[in-house]
């Protein structure tokens, strides 16, 4: 069977530059990937360029979704397959409430809308869940929202979306270390055996609670290490510089 996920030696560009350069990475279903990596590295435009944001442009390589070439697809397309962006920086929505946001985004994903009663039940228990008070639903989608309840919407999102191949973008940041271990047991929850998860993060704290397979260090558009889930504490040791500057030291 194909592979969840399969990124062939995708390069990319954005506003004419190139940040992805050669990004090859294959998630079986029932694994977890963590992406690790310096900040700006690539590894936000490679979420975005996996989702099909229309200003990433993939300029080679491919990526296949059950073995699918998605290059195609727009967004919503890929969505409605069963993909998802828990962005690193969600943007305010004024004027529309989390419950009529999640309903529609619903919608959007399975192609027909649930009746209300049942979409509130539905949010109702994802909500019981993840720890999130029941006005958050009333509220207007991260408008004044504090960093990590904009996080917690994402998961939230997620949960109710069950989508089969997730990218969750510095998630972790921003979140309380209760919050963490929360929204944390919920991933959890919404993985399976069928399913598959990058997890993009600057820290070892959410890979003890959602543990890796597997771990990539991104660098300058490039996976430049892959190992197991023993690499993160490594790099916390380590830093990412002097691992990289060595080789140019010793020579
Ligand atoms: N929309 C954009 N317009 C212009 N430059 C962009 C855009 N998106 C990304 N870049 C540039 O691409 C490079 C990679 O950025 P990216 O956000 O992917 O890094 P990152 O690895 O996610 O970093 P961080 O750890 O800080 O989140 C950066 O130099 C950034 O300025
Ligand atoms: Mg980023």
């Amino acid at each position: 069977m194909a592979p969840l996920l399969e990124i062939q030696d995708l390069c990319a560009e954005v506003e004419g530059k190139s940040i992805l350069k050669g990004v090859s990475l294959k998630v079986e279903a029932g694994q977890v990937h963590a992406l690790m990596g310096p900040n700006g590295s690539g590894k936000s435009t490679l979420s975005n360029v996996l989702l099909g944001h229309p200003k990433y442009k993939v300029t080679a390589g491919r990526i296949l979704y059950q073995g699918e070439d998605i290059a195609g697809l727009r967004t919503y397309e890929r969505a409605r397959k069963g993909m998802f962006l828990a962005f690193q920086y969600p943007v305010a929505i004024s004027g529309v409430s989390v419950a009529n946001f999640l309903r529609t985004a619903l919608k959007s994903v399975r192609g027909e809308a649930q009746a209300v009663k049942s979409f509130r039940k539905l949010l109702r228990e994802k909500m019981e869940m993840l720890g999130t008070d029941e006005k958050f639903a009333s509220r207007y989608v991260n408008d004044g929202f504090s960093g990590g309840e904009k996080k917690r919407l994402e998961i939230l999102q997620m949960a109710l979306l069950a989508p089969k191949f997730a990218v969750l973008d510095e998630t972790d940041s921003g979140l309380d270390i209760d919050a963490l271990r929360i929204v944390s047991e919920g991933i959890n929850k919404v993985m399976g055996p069928d399913k598959g998860l990058l997890l993009i993060t600057h820290y070892q704290r959410i890979l003890d609670y959602v543990k890796p397979q597997f771990v990539h260090v991104l660098s300058d558009g490039r996976i430049a290490r892959s190992g197991g889930p023993e690499l993160p504490a490594e790099l916390e040791r380590t830093g990412y510089l002097s691992r990289e500057e060595a080789p140019k030291a010793a020579a």
